[in-house]
């Protein structure tokens, strides 16, 4: 066991190098990965060689993503507790499929689903599952959708497939994520057979824009926008999708966790009206890569999508089994993280890291702006979009910061405007790194500004 305490020390100085290293892997660091190209070799290599190969040849060349300065994507780093609960259950490796064969880890998988539920302040007695991430989140929920709205048109999708089955009609955003068109091909329905929905100036879909619904359409709404942080008007939506009887799912894949914090709870008004629900947890819980959440308000479709029996599987249905609800069979327990995340901070340190998160969103665009760029989106939640000018000096901007290595920003087009797009996600980032990094940001469009 020699090996496993030599890798938590590595760990370790891993993660407290990552508040002063370079967020971005130098060139240096990605050209040495080439050491790792040799052929698989026929005899064996001594464990913590292994494992020091690893951390001298890949720990330089990878992003400072569980560190403090990196806002790109929507990226949380890892909270201590949530992390150490990782390692114990890579230890555990628990196939958590069937309660009766692995009942800790699919006790603890219930009981973080109940905490959700409630956090979220979705029906008590929805259905859950967990996941990879939100795009497998929206799959799992979309799933279920699918089922209901075609038994209600009498048609069994699981035994009967799609061919030849009732037209569903799907209702999107026009600024909806990449994702959940990806999940919608998977799923058989098509990333392009959609009707979108136009949206305003922030990417709200319009709810006055709606087409005609029926009881097979499925209305894909949006809680928290990857761009701008903006929500859907999902209480309107609800009340005109089910008066038609539709089915309304909301892609919540950051949005959901505003719910957490007092001064953003509002955003999230009405969600709880909608039929299922996607989110993730490697986003803004902060636990480590990859978890995702999917709801279903009528459990019953959820698992009639996904549950499996076999002569082999002892499945008792006295306890919930987690494979019932997800598309994995044998999977690891995703739960056990989020449980140990949300036991470690509790309501009040979700709250306070969602508060202070968009506090800092705030911040940068306050900063930025004062100094004359523009911030393209309302900052409502911890998404910040903002020019510096023209596309070409706004990605001369980006790349320099990136090169430079302080924090890291991506780029993105919001309704045709080039712009960098900070997401502020992580429970690591304080005070202090915020006023670094906008130092850095203003030095570096100054310089381009000049020119
Ligand atoms: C709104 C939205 N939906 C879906 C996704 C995809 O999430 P994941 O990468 O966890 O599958 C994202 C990722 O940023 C997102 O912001």
């Amino acid at each position: 066991m020699k090996l496993l305490e030599d890798v938590s020390q590595r760990a370790i100085r891993y993660l407290e190098g990552l508040t002063e290293r370079n967020v971005a892997p130098t060139l240096e660091s990605v050209s040495g990965l080439a050491r790792l190209g040799i052929d698989l070799p026929d005899n064996s290599t001594d464990p913590e060689d292994v494992i020091a190969e690893l951390d001298e040849v890949v720990s330089p060349a990878t992003m400072a993503m569980a560190g403090p300065r990196f806002f790109g994507f929507v990226v949380g780093g890892s909270l201590p507790a949530a992390l150490a609960a990782n390692w114990l259950s890579g230890a555990w490796d628990q196939n958590s499929t069937l309660y009766d064969v692995t009942p800790g880890t699919a006790r603890l998988e219930e009981l973080a689903l109940r905490w959700l539920i409630k956090l979220f302040k979705l029906p008590s007695n929805c259905g859950g599952a967990f996941v990879t991430g939100d795009t497998m989140a929206n799959f799992s929920a979309l799933a279920a959708a699918r089922h209901a709205v075609l038994t209600r048109a009498g048609w069994n999708v699981e035994s009967d497939g799609l061919i030849g089955a009732p037209e569903i009609r799907l209702v999107v955003g026009a600024e909806a994520h990449v994702s959940l068109f990806k999940s919608l091909g998977l799923l058989g329905l098509g990333r392009n057979k959609v009707t979108r929905v136009p949206v305003d100036s922030q990417g709200r879909m319009r709810a006055d824009a709606l087409p005609a619904l029926s009881s097979t359409s499925i209305v894909c709404t949006q809680a928290g926008n990857v761009n701008t942080g903006a929500f859907d008007p999902i209480q309107k939506i609800c009340e005109h999708a089910h008066d038609a009887g539709a089915w309304v799912h909301v892609d919540g894949a950051f949005g959901l966790w505003a719910a957490a914090a007092p001064s953003r709870a509002h955003l999230t008004n009405g969600v709880e009206e909608a039929d299922s629900w996607a989110t993730d947890a490697h986003k803004w819980l902060n636990v480590p890569y990859d978890s995702g959440m999917a709801f279903v308000r009528d459990s019953e479709a959820l698992r009639a999508a996904m549950a499996v029996t076999a002569e082999y599987l002892p499945t008792s249905l006295a306890h919930r089994n987690p494979s019932d609800y997800t598309p994995e069979l044998s999977r690891r327990a995703r739960g056990v993280e989020v449980w140990a995340a949300l036991r470690s901070i509790g309501r009040s340190g979700l709250s306070e890291l969602i508060e202070r998160t968009c506090r800092y969103a705030r911040r940068f665009a306050q900063g930025l702006s004062e100094a004359g760029y523009e911030v393209l989106n309302e900052v409502v939640l911890n998404q910040v979009l903002v020019s510096f000018g023209d596309a070409d000096t706004t990605k001369k901007v980006i790349a320099e910061l990136q090169a430079d290595g302080t924090c890291w920003c991506g780029p993105t087009v919001w309704q045709g405007n080039t712009a960098m797009r900070i997401s502020v996600s992580s429970w690591a980032t304080t005070d202090a790194d915020v006023e670094r990094s906008l130092a850095a940001m203003l030095k570096i469009a100054a310089k381009h500004s000049e020119r």
